[in-house]
């Protein structure tokens, strides 16, 4: 049905999935001025398809007769997506926002391989899912970046 790699990756991409909640929600908050509005909206729609992912995951982890991680267990990782001293600096943002989805994506990539592996065509399904999210959101701050191409 799945191994324990499978269930690992599950118990990780959970706890970066609560990560990125927690620094796109406070980003979301902490920027200011005019050309920051675009980006803060985006965040703020971003929280909750990353917690949408979250849920997925975790209820995955059940389906499979695992438990996800709670705050116990928590390791921070996401050093690039703290919020900026400066609270104008939206660049800064948008690299660690950058950063987070390339580092979800090598996640949901190793998720698809390790479940493949596991003959866990339902994982494999849900991480498929969830890369597509990861990707578009890359999109949208690549997008976001070449505006601000000049720093
Ligand atoms: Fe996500
Ligand atoms: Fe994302």
């Amino acid at each position: 049905m799945t191994n324990e790699r499978v269930t690992e990756l599950l118990q990780r991409a959970y706890s970066d999935e609560i990560e990125t909640v927690m620094n796109y929600l406070t980003n979301s908050i902490v920027l200011d001025g005019v050309s920051a509005e675009e980006v803060k909206q985006s965040l703020e729609a971003d929280v909750q398809e990353e917690l949408n992912h979250a849920q997925m995951l975790g209820n995955r982890l059940k389906q499979l007769d695992e438990r996800p991680p709670a705050s116990a267990d928590f390791e921070a990782r996401q050093e690039s997506l703290q919020p900026p001293e400066d609270s104008t600096d939206v660049v800064s943002v948008i690299d660690g926002v950058l950063d987070a989805e390339e580092d979800a994506i090598q996640m949901y990539r190793d998720l698809i391989t390790a479940a493949t592996d596991a003959d866990d065509p339902v994982t494999e399904d849900l991480a498929v899912t969830i890369l597509s999210d990861e990707e578009a959101h890359r999109t949208e701050f690549r997008g976001f970046r070449r505006e601000y191409k000049q720093d």
